[in-house]
């Protein structure tokens, strides 16, 4: 299996402060650890694909800083072809500071240059959408970029994957070229509007009938529907170490794994984000394909 994937989207680093409770507003708490690890929600889809055995391009934006260098080191060690990375002159790169406690996190993003990527910065890459068979979008990049990364990916025949995180409303013209979107219950409600009650019956009349939608479900496991209607799978039982970086790890596996039909890209999706959420850290914790393959034999046992 070799597939290509390009991801258009986000660089940070993460400033990851693991402590025992989430402190209240005003309160001042000792934490336990702190570390940095390279994040964003495109760079942990970008390293998760590529560990899952993808040929792998990114297209992005750093600042001339020390985060930037070290993200841009980082990506090409991991195979990330990172010709389409633009360095943003004067602009500090993404961050990100990450609190994990009580099994769960926040997060709070400050975009810095993942927000100066430009159409022109696109379009000078157009030779990474024509080889693509996937292009893998997310929003902590400016939406007109998201936009655009949507056309150029059905100008060139590739399949357009949406990751609608963080959540936000979408317009007509971006759903129209969206192939198959990702989005958490909050994400999905937000892209489509839909009220907080909102039933399968209201998602399968709302849902455009050109998409695939996959909805992850943490714990409760993940959902498909189209316009054949609903499909589940109930989540891998494991013990949950930290979710950062869990959906993106599970995008990515999506995006790999997708041209060998659903309930391959779902299991090893979902397999994929099990063994991530064992392990702190986005990126430190995202599988190989071996590993993956390894874990779904046992679970099958
Ligand atoms: O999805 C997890 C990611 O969200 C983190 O790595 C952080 O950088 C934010 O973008």
């Amino acid at each position: 299996m070799s597939s290509n994937i390009l991801v258009v989207g986000s660089i940070n680093m993460d400033l990851i402060t693991v402590l025992e409770r989430f402190p209240k507003v005003g309160e001042t708490l000792l934490g336990q650890t702190f570390t940095t690890a390279l994040g964003g929600k495109g760079s942990n889809q970008a390293v998760a694909a590529a560990r899952l055995g993808a040929q792998v391009a990114m297209i992005g934006a750093v600042g001339d800083d020390a985060n930037g260098d070290a993200a841009l080191k980082i990506l090409q060690q991991e195979g990330v072809d990172c010709s389409g990375i633009a360095v943003k002159t004067g602009m500090s790169t993404g961050i990100a500071s990450i609190t994990v406690a009580e099994g769960d996190n926040h997060i709070i993003v400050v975009s810095g240059a993942n927000f100066a990527l430009s159409l022109a910065d696109i379009d000078a890459h157009a030779d990474l959408f024509a080889a693509a068979d996937v292009v893998l979008c997310q929003l902590e990049i400016p939406m007109d970029c998201v936009l655009h990364a949507a056309k150029l990916a059905k100008q060139h025949g590739a399949t357009f994957v949406l990751n609608p995180a963080p959540a936000q409303a979408l317009s007509a013209e971006l759903l129209a070229l969206v192939d198959v979107m990702t989005p958490n219950h909050t994400e999905l409600k937000q892209a489509f509007a839909l009220s907080e009650t909102a039933s399968d019956a209201d998602i399968a009349q709302i849902l455009p009938a050109h998409m695939q939608l996959v909805m992850t479900e943490g714990a409760n496991g993940a959902s498909h529907y189209s316009a054949e209607g609903k499909r589940h799978w109930p989540a891998f039982k494991v013990d949950v170490v930290d979710t950062t970086g869990a959906g993106d790890t599970f995008n990515a596996g999506l995006a790999v794994y997708w041209s060998q039909g659903l309930d391959v890209a779902v299991q090893h999706a979902q397999a994929s984000a099990a063994l991530a959420v064992q392990k702190l850290g986005a990126q430190t914790a995202m599988p190989t394909a071996d590993a993956v393959g390894m874990f779904i034999k046992q679970q099958m046992h």
